[in-house]
């Protein structure tokens, strides 16, 4: 693939209402959901998955196409693509909150992983969730951002560092199984015109890991680079997704827990 790596979003509307679009295998795994909530964030993390990779390689989004693209998993949890049953030569990272899932696709390396995508909510987060899951560092930076920016600056700032720690785990390819303190977060407040500043991941082995955040509406995204890519710049924004600024949370699931 000769892309460099993009990125797409789409809310919940806009999947089509069959599942047409999904590979045997990928119905086959739907299926051993039970949990509503659980079925239709798999489903929704196909769906801009596979929209995403479609763009990327110029193929076109209807049910037939979209089939022979496949949003797999490693035993890890980690993704990867087959394109008719064999090994798509890019990376793909995933995330999804609320109703709005985002996908990153890119040129794969010679290493696990190439780059990690991480969507968030600005929500409440304690003081507690600060101080067991963050660095001290990262924990003064928070409380320095309510300081000067109220309750309003402790939530992004918090959620934000989550962010950025979840989608360097991705780029390790271990997920939450590590401890978020083994992965420490800087922030750059200095905003592109195209909405995207930058950020730093460095893990406790001295992986540096290049970023960059972004906030649309309530939504933080975040993504990372392996570590070693150098100043890579912000992904491009793919056509035909849902603008993130404008989307609205929703749990479609609520009150329909079980798969019937
Ligand atoms: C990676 C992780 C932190 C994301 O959780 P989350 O914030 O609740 O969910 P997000 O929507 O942001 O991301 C989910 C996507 O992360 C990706 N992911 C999962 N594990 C991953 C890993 N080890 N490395 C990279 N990406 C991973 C998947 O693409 C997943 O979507 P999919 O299952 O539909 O393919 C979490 O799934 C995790 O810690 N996974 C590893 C541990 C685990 O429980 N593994 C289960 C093995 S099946």
């Amino acid at each position: 693939m000769e892309h460099s790596p993009r990125w797409l979003a789409q809310h919940e509307a806009t999947m089509p209402a069959g599942l047409a679009w999904l590979s045997e295998r990928e119905q086959a795994r739907l299926d051993q959901f039970r949990f509503t909530k659980r079925r239709t964030e798999f489903l929704l993390r196909r769906w801009v998955g596979k929209y995403a990779l479609a763009g990327s390689i110029g193929w076109p989004t209807d049910d037939a196409a979209l089939a022979r693209l496949e949003m797999l998993n490693h035993l890890t949890g980690a993704p990867y693509v087959e394109i008719d049953g064999v090994r798509g030569d890019m990376d793909v990272s995933l995330s999804d909150r609320a109703g709005t899932a985002v996908a990153l696709v890119g040129p794969a390396g010679t290493g696990p992983g190439t780059l990690g995508i991480d969507l968030e909510v600005v929500e409440p987060r304690s003081d507690g969730f600060v101080r067991d899951f963050l660095t001290e560092a990262e924990a003064a930076w928070v409380h320095a951002r309510r300081a000067s920016h109220g309750e309003d600056g402790w939530q992004e700032a918090a959620n934000l560092l989550w962010s950025a720690k979840e989608a360097a785990l991705k780029v390790l390819r271990v997920g939450l199984r590590a401890d978020t303190r083994t992965v420490e977060v800087s922030i750059d407040d200095r905003r592109r015109d195209d909405g995207w500043a930058p950020m730093t991941v460095t893990s406790v082995r001295g992986e540096v890991f290049p970023g960059w955040w972004r906030r649309d509406g309530v939504f933080l995204l975040t993504i990372a680079y392996a570590s070693g890519t150098g100043a890579p710049e912000p992904p491009a924004l793919m056509g035909g997704g849902t603008d993130l600024a404008a989307a609205t949370p929703m749990h479609s699931w609520m009150g329909r827990h079980t798969v019937q």
